[in-house]
C-alpha cells in the first residue's frame, strides 16, 4: 500500500511544495528599452573609469638589417581614451552579455633605444614618444546577476577583448625604428592592450557588485515606517524584459513583519506596452495594506477637524433641529469633530480603481469654556473608490464617497434620530471629512530619486489586485 501511494506524494509535492517560494509583492520589469539606457550608462561609466589604463612595460632585442641589434624599451604605455560607438545588451538564459563592437582607444608611450656595432663601438641611442591608434576594439562580457541573502549579487562570468587593427605614430626617431615597430611591437602592445582591459573590468564589476550589495533592504518611508527591499528570487530574463522582485512590504520601524497573511494572487497583465517604456513597476494591494496597517498602528490615522467651509455645522446651533436636546444643552457652542479610523483600512486594487473601506469613529466634541466635552459617537463605515495618478513627481490621489452605514456607538444626550443623524453626518462626510481627507491625499506621495535617477513621463493604472507604473527613467534635472 505504502508503496502505491508514494508516487502520488511525490506528483503532489512536485506540483506544490515546488512553487510555496517566496513572493515579491513589488515587481520591476524593465524593458530592453530599459537595457539599453543601462548599457549606455555603464558604457559611458566605463569610458571615463577604464582610462587612463597603464600597460606593463615592454623590452625587447630587435636585430633590424644595416643596423644590427638594437635594444628597444617601451614605457609609460597608457591607454588614454576609449571611445565605444556601438553597442548590445541582450539577457539570455546564459546570463547578461554585452558586445561592444568598433571601439577605438588612443595610447601613449616613451620609446628608448640603444645599439653600438663594429663601425661605432659607442652605444647610440635616442628616446621619444609616441602614439598608437587601436581601431575596432571587440570586446564582449558575460554577466551574471543574482540574488544573494536579500541582495543584487553581480559577477562577471567571461570577458574577452580582440584588438583588430593598430598604428603606431613614432615622433622622431630615425626611419628604420619604424619598421622595427610594425614588424615587431604592434603584436606586443595588441596582446597588452588584450591583457589588461579585462583585467581593468574585472575590477569594476567588482565595485559594481559592492554598489549593488550595499543597495538598503529597508527604504525608510518616514520615521516610523519603512519600506521592505529585500530581493526576492533571481531576476528573470525573458525576450523582452529582465524582471526583479522585492519584498515591498511596509512595516513598523525596527519590526520583523510576518508576511503569512498577505496572500499575493498571479501578477496580472496590464495594459501599458511595455516595450515603449522603459520600466513598467507593480505594485501588489498588499503593499497598500501592509502600508495602511502600519500608520494605523502608529496612529496617524487620527485627525481633529474645526475649520469647515461652512462653519455652521459645528454650532450647536446648527443641529438644533436634528439634536434639539444637543442646542438646549450646550447653546450656540463651537464643537469639533475627533475622527480616529478605528481598524486599518480594507484596500483592494480593482481593474480602473482603488476600492477603500474606511471604519470611523467620528466624536463629537462641544467645546465648553474650558473643557472640550465628548457627547456623541457614531461608528462610521465608509466605502470610498481613490483614483490614483501621477502628476509631476508624486502620487496623488483623490477619493469619492461611495456608500456608508452607520451606527451609534454612545451617546450623553440622550436618544437620537438616527435617519435625522444620518444626513447631517452624509452632509459631514461630503463637505468636512472627504475634502479634509484629499486635502491631504492631493499634496502626494513624492517619489523617491535613485542615485541621481527618476522617473520620467510615468502613468499609472490599476488592474485586478496590482498598481501598475509605466515610466521612463531620466537623471535628475
Ligand atoms: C567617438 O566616436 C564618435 C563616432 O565616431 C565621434 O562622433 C566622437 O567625437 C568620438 N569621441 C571622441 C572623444 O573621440
Ligand atoms: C584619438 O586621437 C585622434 C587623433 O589625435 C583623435 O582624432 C581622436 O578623437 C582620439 N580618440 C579618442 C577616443 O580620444
Ligand atoms: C523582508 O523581506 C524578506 C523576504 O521576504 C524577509 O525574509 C524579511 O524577514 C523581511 N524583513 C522585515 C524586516 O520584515
Ligand atoms: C479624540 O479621540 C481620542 C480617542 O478616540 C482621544 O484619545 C483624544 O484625546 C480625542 N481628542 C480630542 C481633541 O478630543
Amino acid at each position: 500500500m505504502a508503496h502505491s501511494i508514494f508516487p502520488f506524494v511525490l506528483l503532489f509535492c512536485f506540483t506544490f511544495c515546488v512553487q510555496s517560494h517566496e513572493q515579491g509583492y513589488i515587481t520591476a520589469e524593465v524593458s530592453n528599452k530599459g537595457l539599453d539606457f543601462v548599457k549606455d550608462l555603464l558604457i559611458e561609466k566605463a569610458e571615463t573609469s577604464l582610462v587612463p589604463l597603464e600597460l606593463p612595460k615592454i623590452e625587447r632585442t630587435v636585430k633590424i638589417p644595416f643596423v644590427g641589434r638594437v635594444q628597444i624599451v617601451l614605457s609609460e604605455i597608457t591607454i588614454e581614451s576609449i571611445n565605444v560607438t556601438s553597442s548590445t545588451l541582450k539577457t539570455g538564459d546564459s546570463g547578461i552579455v554585452i558586445d561592444v563592437s568598433g571601439a577605438t582607444a588612443n595610447l601613449s608611450m616613451n620609446w628608448r633605444y640603444s645599439y653600438s656595432t663594429w663601425l661605432l663601438p659607442i652605444a647610440v641611442s635616442d628616446k621619444g614618444s609616441a602614439t598608437i591608434q587601436v581601431e575596432g576594439l571587440e570586446i564582449g562580457l558575460t554577466l551574471s546577476l543574482k540574488t544573494q541573502q536579500g541582495s543584487l549579487k553581480l559577477s562577471l562570468l567571461e570577458c574577452g577583448c580582440y584588438v583588430n587593427d593598430i598604428s603606431i605614430k613614432l615622433d622622431g626617431g630615425a626611419s628604420w625604428l619604424y619598421q622595427g615597430f610594425v614588424d615587431v611591437f604592434e603584436d606586443k602592445i595588441s596582446a597588452a592592450v588584450e591583457d589588461a582591459v579585462p583585467k581593468k573590468l574585472k575590477e569594476s564589476i567588482v565595485k559594481l557588485d559592492s554598489l549593488l550589495q550595499s543597495l538598503p533592504k529597508e527604504i525608510s518611508m518616514a520615521d516610523y515606517a519603512s519600506l521592505n527591499a529585500t530581493f526576492i528570487d533571481d531576476p528573470e530574463s525573458s525576450e523582452e524584459s529582465l524582471n526583479f522582485e522585492i519584498n515591498g512590504l511596509f512595516s513598523a520601524k525596527n519590526e520583523v513583519t510576518s508576511s503569512s497573511h498577505y496572500h499575493r494572487l498571479l501578477r496580472a497583465s496590464s495594459s501599458c506596452n511595455k516595450a515603449d517604456n522603459m520600466v513598467k513597476i507593480s505594485l501588489h494591494e498588499d503593499v497598500l495594506k501592509s502600508a495602511s496597517s502600519v500608520y494605523f498602528e502608529a496612529s496617524r490615522m487620527h485627525w481633529v477637524v474645526d475649520k469647515v467651509p461652512d462653519q455652521s455645522l459645528l454650532n450647536t446651533a446648527g443641529w438644533r433641529f436634528i439634536v434639539p436636546q444637543l442646542y438646549k444643552k450646550y447653546p450656540n457652542h463651537d464643537m469639533n469633530l475627533n475622527l480616529s479610523v478605528s481598524s486599518p483600512p480594507i484596500i483592494e486594487v480593482e481593474k480602473h480603481q482603488i476600492r477603500a473601506t474606511i471604519p470611523l469613529d467620528v466624536v463629537i466634541d462641544v467645546l465648553d469654556v474650558e473643557e472640550v466635552i465628548p457627547v456623541l459617537c457614531v461608528s462610521v463605515v465608509i466605502s470610498t473608490s481613490v483614483s490614483a495618478e501621477i502628476s509631476g513627481k508624486a502620487v496623488a490621489g483623490n477619493i469619492k464617497l461611495n456608500d456608508f452605514t452607520m451606527s451609534l456607538r454612545w451617546s450623553k444626550i440622550g436618544d437620537l434620530h438616527m435617519r435625522l443623524i444620518q444626513t447631517l453626518m452624509s452632509t459631514t462626510l461630503k463637505s468636512v471629512v472627504l475634502p479634509y481627507i484629499n486635502s491631504k491625499l492631493g499634496k502626494g506621495f513624492q517619489l523617491p530619486d535613485f542615485h541621481g535617477y527618476e522617473l520620467h513621463d510615468p502613468r499609472i493604472l490599476c488592474t485586478d489586485s496590482w498598481i501598475v507604473i509605466c515610466s521612463d527613467v531620466a537623471s535628475v534635472q
